[in-house]
């Protein structure tokens, strides 16, 4: 039995007193102990550890939005690996696709990061998913194998991974994939993982679904076989909303 997840990425939102707040209020529901799922909190770099302290008695586990694929060096405006795991997070969040979109992050570039945060010990979500225009050109599934099987390049062990499908048009839209059209996407996910690591390691691979996640809609999205969680954005960032999501998923 796969033990869900559900990670808010707050993005580009909050200050660090606001993170603050929002972290202490979302700490006080988790708690300790009480929750069969795992929830995490990504808040921006520079709340990063000061959240970090007031979440540490909980089980949320810290969670860092993006990191550099070298741990020091000449890279100016970046934060390494090495730095997010020295600081207390547990996870990075690889490959979202305002990253790729925004920021150049190509499957290159994603597959180096994910090798060097798994290296620094960080556990790493990769999102992978097509864009409306994929998914129309009927490219969907050769798109997210691809973004899978290059963002994977060289990893031999995927124990410390999770996989967030998050098509892109259902980023911040208000459009929700439909349980069947995500739990379609999530088993080829699936057969792929199975194919390049075999059965065993992709039925313990944990494939979160991400993309205007609600409370209305958590329910039936986390009931399907192979969705394992959500990686939440716009909902996360209200305490309510995000545990009435994290509730769905425990
Ligand atoms: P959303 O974002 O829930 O606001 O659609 C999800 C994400 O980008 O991780």
């Amino acid at each position: 039995m796969r033990r869900k997840i559900v990670v808010g990425n707050w993005k580009m939102n909050n200050t660090v007193a606001e993170s603050l707040d929002l972290a202490t209020e979302i700490a006080e529901k988790v708690g300790t102990g009480s929750l069969s799922c795992e929830v995490g909190i990504a808040p921006s770099f520079l709340a990063l550890h000061e959240v970090g302290k007031v979440i540490e008695w909980s089980d949320i586990r810290l969670t860092a939005q993006n990191c550099h694929y070298e741990n020091d060096g000449a890279f100016t405006g970046e934060v390494s690996a090495r730095m997010l795991a020295a600081s207390g997070c547990s996870y990075v969040i690889l490959g979202h696709s305002e990253r790729r979109q925004y920021f150049g992050d190509t499957n290159i570039v994603v597959n180096r990061k994910v090798k060097k945060a798994l290296e620094e010990g960080l556990k790493v979500i990769l999102c992978v998913g097509e864009t409306l225009e994929e998914r129309e050109g009927g490219v969907t599934e050769s798109i997210i194998t691809g973004q899978v099987v290059e963002g994977l390049s060289g990893v031999s062990d995927i124990s410390n991974l999770v996989i967030a499908y998050e098509p892109v048009w259902a980023i911040g839209t208000g459009k929700t994939a439909s349980s069947a059209q995500a739990q379609e996407v999530h088993a080829s996910i699936r057969a792929t993982v199975a194919g390049l690591y075999g059965q065993q390691a992709s039925e313990h691979l944990r494939i979160q679904y991400g993309g205007s996640v609600k409370p209305s809609n958590a329910v039936e999205l986390f009931g399907m076989p192979d969705i394992d969680g959500g990686l939440i954005g716009g909902a996360s960032l209200n305490t309510a909303d995000f545990m009435a999501i994290v509730l769905a998923a425990c």
